[in-house]
């Protein structure tokens, strides 16, 4: 299935500064992860500089500015998930996929991360697929879920992307090119 390209998603929305957050994920949710050229055509279309693009590209965490695997699974190891089993569940995944967390899969199916707390700690172990949760995962569990990314038996498509800024620290600006 072809992707709708930028240029169609950029005209989704006026073509004003407030524009660019929406747009960005719906770049995202299409493409997985936000390519140069889009951030370069949503500055040129939105008239604004593309160092104010790649500084909202680089604070939210729901956005990647390297291409994703089909299937994008976040694995909690924040402190509940993590007392609850989350470094099993992550193992569980990383042999059943064949990769290792941080990595995507030679043929870009699969991208495996860990990641901090989700906020649904009591449901922990949480694991994400396409922004999916699964809920009190185990390592079998991690398996079987596997097993049905393999088949194809879970929807590629990602549920709404969750736009919330990174947790702490400055704003990563070491991606920023030199303003154009
Ligand atoms: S620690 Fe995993 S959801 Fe909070």
């Amino acid at each position: 299935m072809s992707k709708t390209p930028f240029s169609e998603i950029i005209e989704r929305y006026p073509a004003e500064r407030s524009s660019i957050l929406s747009i960005l994920e719906d770049i995202q949710a299409e493409y997985k992860y936000l390519p140069r050229e889009a951030l370069e055509m949503v500055a040129e279309r939105l008239h604004v500089k593309l160092s104010e693009v790649y500084q909202l590209a680089t604070f939210y965490k729901a956005f990647s500015l390297t291409p994703k695997g089909d299937y994008l699974v976040k694995v909690c190891l924040g402190t509940a998930c993590h007392v609850g089993g989350g470094p099993r569940v992550l193992a569980a995944m990383e042999k059943a996929l064949g990769i290792r967390a941080g990595e995507t899969s030679p043929d870009n199916r699969f991208s495996l991360e860990a990641i901090r707390c989700v906020g649904a700690c009591a449901l922990g172990p949480m694991v994400l697929v396409n922004e999916r949760p699964y809920s009190k995962m185990t390592p079998m569990k991690a398996e079987e879920l596997a097993g049905q990314l393999k088949r194809g038996e879970v929807p590629i498509t990602p549920a709404a992307v969750v736009v919330e800024a990174r947790p702490s620290g400055p704003v990563d600006l070491s991606a920023v090119p030199p303003a154009g």
